[in-house]
C-alpha cells in the first residue's frame, strides 16, 4: 500500500487505472445522497481551469462547476498560491482570536455586499451557514417559525433541512417545529394559474400574505429563499417579488434571509443576486463561490440590526473552523481575481452574449426544450416529452427506470466531452466564470446534439 496513491494494483488482476481508483474508493468511501452499491463513479485525476480528467486521460468541460461552486476553475494559479504562502505562514488559529487574514475576507465579503450588512459569520459551508442565519433570527426576533419556498434548497443539516423544500428533506422528517412552506413563483409552471411574470409575481406575493396571516405574523421569524432558486430550477423571480417580499418582511416585523449559498458570488453576473433587484435582505448566507470551494467556507452577512442584538447578548452558536484562515486567505484572492479581471462582468457578458442567444435557438430548434431561462452563467433547459401539456421528459423525483430519458440525454453530454448538471426534467448549465467562450461554444455544441436524445421521446 503506498500512502500516496491508495492501494498497489492486484498483479494478479488487470485492473485499468480508472477501475483501480474507483475500486479504492469503493472499498471505504461512503458517498451523499447515494446507495453505495447502486452509484458509477468517475474518478477524477486533475483538473485545469474549465476541464477535468480521469485516471485514463477522459477529459469534460465542466458545465457544472462541480457542485455550482468551482466559480474561478480548476487550479486557478493565483488561489493555489495564495494558500500555499497562508500555509507557510499561519495553517489554522481558533475563532477566538482575531486575525489578519480573517478581518480582510470579512472586509472584502461585506465591502461587495449591500450597503448596511457589515458583518460576517464564518461557517465552514452553505448549510452551516443558513443553519446560523436561522439560528440568529429567532434569537433577534424572539420568534420561532421560519417560512421557506417549495423547489428549494438550503442545505442537509437540521434547520437548513428542515427549510428545504424538496424530496431531500422527506426522510429526515419530523423536522424542526415551525418550519413552514410557501409556493414561491414560477411562471412556467405557475401554481396560482397565471398567464404573465406579472400576474404571478402579484398572485405569489397574495399567497404568501394569507401564509403569513394563517400562521400568525406575530409568531414568524424569517422568510429565507433562494434569491434566484438555484438546483430546483433556475427561478428566475418575476419582476417586483423580491421587492414584495422585502415589504411583506418589513409590515410584520419578519426579517429576509436571501440565501445566495449557489449564486452569490458572480454566479448570476452580479457579487449578490439581490443586486439584480435592488433589495436589502436583512441576512444573506454565502458559501460555494466565495472561493470556488478551494478550503470549505460558508458565512453569513449580517445587517447591522441584528448585529447589535449580539452587541452585549452571546451569540449561542460557534464552530471550531469559524474564519479558517487557509479557506479566508482563498477567499481573499478569489475577490482580489474577481476584482482584478472583472469577474462578474464577464460571467454577464457570457450570459448575454453567448449562452441566453445559444440556448433561446435550442428552445427553438428542439421540441423536447419547453422553456430555457437564466441569468448570468446559470441557465436551466426545462425539457418536456409534451411541449402542449408541459408534461416533463421525466416525472418530478424520479427514479430509475422512470428517470431513464434524463440519464441518456446526460450520458450524450458526457459521451460528448461536457458534464452537465442534471436535476429532475432539467439539464442546468453553470460553467465557471472563467471558461472560455470558445469552450463555452464547444460544450453548447455537444448540448445542442445531446437534445436530440430527448425530442425522441417527445409525444403528440
Ligand atoms: C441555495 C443553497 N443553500 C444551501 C446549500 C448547502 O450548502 P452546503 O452543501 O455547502 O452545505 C446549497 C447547496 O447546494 C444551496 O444550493
Amino acid at each position: 500500500m503506498n500512502a500516496r496513491t491508495g492501494p498497489e494494483p492486484d498483479t494478479n488482476t488487470e485492473m485499468s487505472p480508472n477501475e483501480l481508483a474507483v475500486a479504492a474508493d469503493r472499498a471505504h468511501v461512503f458517498h451523499s445522497w447515494s446507495a453505495q452499491q447502486l452509484i458509477s463513479l468517475v474518478p477524477v485525476a486533475g483538473g485545469e481551469g474549465a476541464e477535468f480528467w480521469d485516471e485514463e486521460g477522459n477529459r469534460w468541460l465542466d458545465f457544472s462547476s462541480q457542485l455550482v461552486n468551482l466559480n474561478l476553475g480548476h487550479q486557478h494559479p493565483r488561489m493555489v498560491e495564495a494558500i500555499r504562502a497562508q500555509a507557510g505562514e499561519l495553517c489554522t488559529i481558533a475563532p477566538t482570536f482575531a486575525n489578519r487574514t480573517r478581518s480582510l475576507a470579512a472586509q472584502l465579503i461585506a465591502s461587495h455586499a449591500p450597503a448596511g450588512l457589515e458583518k460576517v459569520f464564518f461557517t465552514n459551508g452553505g448549510a452551516e451557514a443558513v443553519e446560523n442565519a436561522i439560528r440568529m433570527a429567532k434569537v433577534h426576533t424572539g420568534r420561532h417559525k421560519i417560512l421557506s419556498a417549495y423547489r428549494s434548497y438550503h442545505g442537509a443539516t437540521a434547520a437548513a433541512i428542515a427549510a428545504t423544500g424538496e424530496p431531500r428533506r422527506w426522510a429526515s422528517e419530523p423536522t424542526v417545529s415551525g418550519s413552514v412552506h410557501f409556493f414561491g413563483p414560477y411562471p412556467y409552471r405557475s401554481e396560482f394559474g397565471s398567464s404573465t411574470h406579472e400576474e404571478e409575481c402579484r398572485r405569489a406575493l397574495a399567497h404568501l400574505e394569507s401564509v403569513v396571516s394563517m400562521e400568525g405574523p406575530g409568531t414568524i421569524a424569517a422568510v429565507i429563499l433562494e434569491t434566484v432558486v438555484g438546483t430546483n430550477g433556475v427561478l428566475v423571480p418575476p419582476e417586483g417579488y423580491l421587492a414584495g417580499v422585502r415589504a411583506l418582511c418589513d409590515r410584520h416585523g419578519i426579517l429576509m434571509i436571501s440565501d445566495e449559498v449557489m449564486v452569490g458570488f458572480g454566479r448570476l453576473g452580479a457579487w449578490f443576486g439581490v443586486d439584480h433587484w435592488g433589495v436589502r435582505p436583512d441576512l444573506i448566507t454565502f458559501a460555494k463561490g466565495v472561493n470556488s470551494g478551494y478550503v470549505p467556507l460558508g458565512g453569513v452577512l449580517i445587517s447591522d440590526d441584528v448585529a447589535a442584538t449580539f452587541a452585549e447578548l452571546p451569540y449561542p452558536g460557534g464552530l471550531t473552523y469559524s474564519g479558517h484562515p487557509l479557506a479566508c486567505a482563498a477567499a481573499v484572492e478569489s475577490i482580489r481575481i474577481f476584482e482584478d479581471d472583472g469577474i462578474c462582468e464577464r460571467a454577464a457578458r457570457l450570459g448575454e452574449e453567448v449562452l441566453r442567444p445559444r440556448l433561446t435557438e435550442m428552445e427553438r430548434n428542439h421540441p423536447s426544450v419547453g422553456e430555457v431561462r437564466g441569468l448570468g452563467c446559470f441557465f436551466a433547459i426545462e425539457l418536456v416529452r409534451d411541449p402542449a401539456t408541459r408534461e416533463g421528459l421525466v416525472p418530478f423525483n424520479a427514479a430509475g427506470a422512470d428517470a431513464a430519458p434524463m440519464g441518456e440525454v446526460v450520458a450524450a453530454c458526457r459521451q460528448r466531452g461536457v458534464w452537465p448538471f442534471a436535476h429532475f426534467n432539467r439539464l442546468q448549465i453553470a460553467p465557471p466564470l472563467i471558461i472560455s467562450e470558445e469552450q463555452l461554444h464547444r460544450g453548447l455544441d455537444a448540448v445542442d446534439e445531446a437534445l436530440a436524445v430527448a425530442d425522441r421521446h417527445v409525444v403528440g
